[in-house]
C-alpha cells in the first residue's frame, strides 16, 4: 500500500536523529499534520520511521514515505536486496518514493549499471515512484535514456536561500522533474539573517518560516527537520505564508553559494 496522493510539498526530514528521537519526532510530525516523511538507510532509522507511522493515528495510505538506495549498495546485484532490506525495516510492502541517494561515490560503479538495477526495482513494484538525489545535469542527462518513459519523480538536492542551486533547478524544471529542497533552513545557518528576519517580523512569523515559505513559493517540496515539537509545528505553518514579489526578490538576492553538504564524495554542483 502507498499514499493516495503525490508528494506533499511539506515534508519532514529525519537525518541525524537516533531511533528514539526519530520515533518521537515522526509521531509529533504526523500529529501536527505532516503527510510526507523522508528517511534513508544511512540514517539508520527506517525502522523507527515505520514504527512511528504504524503507531500513529494515520493510515499508511495517508503518508508519503521516501527512502533511498545507499551508494555503497550500487554493485552488481546489490540494489534489489538493499531495497528489500529497507522495506523490511520500514515494515512496508512498498514505499511511495525511492531515490538513488547519490551518484556513485567517486564514480566507483558505472551509472548504467546501478540505474538499470534501480529501474528493475521500480518495475517489480517495490515503489510507487522513483527519483534521484544529488544528481547534477550530467548525471540526469545520462540517466534519462535509461528511464525511457518512466518519469524521474524528483531530484532531492541542497537548496536554501544561501545556496539556490539555480542551474540544476532550471535544468530539472525544463525536464518536468520536481525539486525537493534538503537542508531548507541551511541547518540553522540563515536564522540570524537580517533580510529574512525583517521579512519575518513584518509577517509576524519566524525566520525559519520565511526561509521555507520562500522555497515553497518557488514550487519546491521542502523537508525540514527538527527534534522539537514547537519547531516542527512552526515549520509546518510556513505553508500558510504568502510572500510578495518584492520579498521573493530580496530573498533571491541572498544567494552566496554556501554549500553545507560538501563531503569530498559529493558531486560538484553545476554553476
Ligand atoms: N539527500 C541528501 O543527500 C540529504 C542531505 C541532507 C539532508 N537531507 C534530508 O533533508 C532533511 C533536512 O535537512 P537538514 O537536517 O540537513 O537541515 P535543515 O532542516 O535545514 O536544518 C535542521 C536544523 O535546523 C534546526 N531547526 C529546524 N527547525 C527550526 C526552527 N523552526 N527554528 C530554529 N531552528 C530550527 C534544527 O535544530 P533542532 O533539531 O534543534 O530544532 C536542525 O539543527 C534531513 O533531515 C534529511 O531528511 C537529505
Amino acid at each position: 500500500m502507498t499514499a493516495d496522493f503525490g508528494m506533499p510539498k511539506m515534508g519532514f526530514g529525519t537525518w541525524n536523529r537516533d531511533k528514539e528521537t526519530t520515533y518521537r519526532c515522526v509521531l509529533d510530525a504526523l500529529d501536527i499534520g505532516y503527510t510526507h516523511i523522508d528517511t534513508a538507510p544511512s540514517y539508520e532509522n527506517e525502522d523507527a520511521v515505520g514504527k512511528a507511522i504504524r503507531d500513529s493515528d494515520i493510515a499508511r495510505n495517508s503518508v508519503f514515505v521516501t527512502t533511498k538506495v545507499d551508494p555503497h549498495d550500487y554493485g552488481e546485484g546489490e540494489v534489489l536486496p538493499a531495497v528489500e532490506k529497507s522495506l523490511e525495516k520500514l515494515a512496508m510492502d512498498k514505499v511511495d518514493l525511492l531515490l538513488l541517494h547519490f551518484p556513485s561515490l567517486y564514480d566507483k560503479y558505472p551509472l548504467k549499471s546501478y540505474v538499470s538495477q534501480f529501474i528493475e526495482v521500480y518495475d517489480k513494484g517495490l515503489t510507487q515512484h522513483i527519483g534521484v538525489s544529488n544528481f547534477t545535469i550530467k548525471h540526469i542527462e545520462e540517466s534519462l535514456p535509461l528511464f525511457e518513459d518512466r518519469p524521474i519523480y524528483t531530484n532531492q538536492v541542497e537548496i536554501h536561500a544561501y545556496m539556490q542551486n539555480k542551474p540544476i533547478v532550471e535544468y530539472c524544471q525544463s525536464k518536468n522533474i520536481q525539486l525537493t529542497a534538503y537542508s531548507p533552513i541551511a541547518r540553522g545557518e540563515l536564522l540570524g539573517d537580517k533580510v529574512l528576519t525583517e521579512i519575518a517580523q513584518s509577517h509576524n512569523a519566524t525566520t525559519s518560516q520565511i526561509a521555507l515559505a520562500f522555497l515553497l513559493s518557488c514550487g519546491y517540496a521542502v523537508i525540514p527537520s527538527s527534534d522539537k515539537r514547537a519547531r516542527i509545528q512552526d515549520n509546518f505553518d510556513a505553508a500558510k505564508i504568502d510572500l510578495s514579489a518584492q520579498e521573493m526578490l530580496a530573498i533571491s538576492a541572498l544567494e552566496r553559494g554556501m554549500r553545507l553538504n560538501n563531503a569530498d564524495y559529493c558531486p560538484l554542483w553545476d554553476v
